[in-house]
């Protein structure tokens, strides 16, 4: 039962109150056991039965919940740097997709990898995101988009939560795109999805979540209901891609739906707004693709007044987002979308966590919660996001485990002390 002290800035990031209420204790003490926070507080305030346990010292640090990654396509064959390259010289990402090139380029790469193969970059990326404080991941399908492979990929998330060490949430985006073999059978490919995908992904307990990308060039929002529905009667809850290269109406489909979350929303309206509000649909915020592929920031600041809650993921992927790195998508949040550090902070944890269904058992710190959290170089939130480095993540904690932490060889802290 040990019991960390010391800690400069605690934030709990408790699901009350405003997404900007980190309910940050100063000078703090966190106490857990094999899995479970058992106290959280100020270190003057520690119960006397704590007082004599092993002690560790988090030299100032700020510690914060694990984060949480609500939204990744973690498990694809190769690269696409020449798309990098060639939208540079101006070409679009529309452009490079009706070739042939963009989403369908990377299932013919993943439908190339058998299961151990592709078991083994997870698990590449995984070990990298666990020391930069990610403590559960979000991971979609969408790169078989057959039958075989769609359910190779859910397997590759099997197999990753039962080893962990992170908390793998798995997702179907079996509609994705249209694969090309079906291109001149649409309905034909819609029930490959709804009438054996989706059963085999719920009845195996394979995924928890089901999701559509609605776009011109994908699918339509008839579809998505469609393939929605029939995953919310299989047990698989709804989440969308949308409104990510255009305004499609993607938020009012989203709470129509009774969606989970809607991803994305680069041009989301206000009405979309409003209707998000209303059902509490989480809006996540995915800044590193609108950066890469120059859509206009997602107006969070306009959801946040509204009272839609803002998740902030990577959408790691090899198109349209190729990195992994949360805190630098953190910073990106607060300089794209004018999200204070405390409103991203919360985005990945208790909000991500809901948008993954998880916020009674991660995404904050408190008594009952699973003991996952980081320990960050740094005095405090702003300046961890202020001050971006490749790393500042000094130890990661997944359910009372200790997954990475600095070793003596790597540089000295820089910050705290
Ligand atoms: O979330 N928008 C759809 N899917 C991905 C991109 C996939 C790709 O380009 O490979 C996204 O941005
Ligand atoms: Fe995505």
């Amino acid at each position: 039962m040990p019991v960390l002290r010391n800690i400069g800035s605690l934030a709990r990031c408790l699901a009350d109150g405003p997404q900007s209420e980190l309910h940050e204790v100063r000078q703090a003490a966190l106490a857990w056991d094999d899995a479970r926070v058992l106290w959280a507080g100020p270190e003057a305030d520690l119960p006397r039965s704590f007082r004599d346990m092993p002690a560790e010292d988090a030299r100032g640090c700020l510690v914060v919940p694990g984060l949480v990654d609500c939204h990744t396509h973690l498990a694809f064959g190769g690269w696409r740097a020449g798309e990098f390259e060639q939208r540079l010289r101006g070409d679009t990402y529309q452009a490079i997709a009706a070739r042939g090139g963009g989403i369908l380029s990377t299932v013919a790469a993943t439908r190339a990898l058998d299961q151990a193969a592709l078991v083994a970059r997870c698990r590449g990326f995984l070990a990298a995101i666990g020391a930069l404080g990610v403590t559960t991941v979000e991971c979609k399908t969408g790169y078989g988009l057959d039958e075989a492979t769609e359910l190779r990929l859910l397997h590759v998330y099997d197999t990753l939560r039962r080893e962990g060490p992170q908390r793998i949430v798995a997702t179907l985006l079996a509609a994705h795109a249209l694969p090309p073999e079906y291109r001149d059978r649409r309905g034909e490919y819609l029930r490959l999805v709804t009438e054996r995908l989706i059963p085999q992904a719920a009845s195996g307990g394979l995924a928890a979540f089901c999701d559509v990308f609605v776009e011109e060039g994908a699918f339509t929002p008839d579809e998505a209901r469609t393939v929605l529905r029939a995953g919310l009667a299989a047990g698989l809850r709804p989440k969308l891609h949308v409104d990510q290269l255009g305004p499609g109406g993607g938020g009012e489909l989203a709470a129509e739906l009774g969606a989970v979350s809607a991803d994305h929303l680069e041009h989301l309206s206000p009405a979309g707004i409003e209707a998000m509000a209303r059902a509490g649909t989480v809006a996540v915020s995915l800044p590193l693709a609108s950066l890469t592929l120059a859509q206009p920031p997602m107006p969070a600041r306009r959801c946040l007044e509204a009272g839609v809650p803002v998740a902030v993921a990577t959408d790691f992927n090899p198109g349209s987002a190729p990195s992994y790195h949360l805190p630098m998508v953190m910073s990106l949040a607060c300089t794209l979308q004018r999200m204070t550090p405390a409103e991203v902070l919360k985005g990945v944890t208790i909000v991500a966590a809901r948008a993954l269904g998880m916020e009674d058992r991660v995404g904050s710190l408190e008594p009952g919660k699973l003991a996952d959290f980081a320990v960050i170089d740094a005095p405090d939130v702003t300046h961890w996001l202020y001050h971006l480095r490749p790393n500042a993540c000094r130890r990661t904690v997944v359910g009372g485990q200790t997954i990475w932490s600095v070793r003596a060889a790597t540089p000295q802290p820089e910050v705290v002390p």
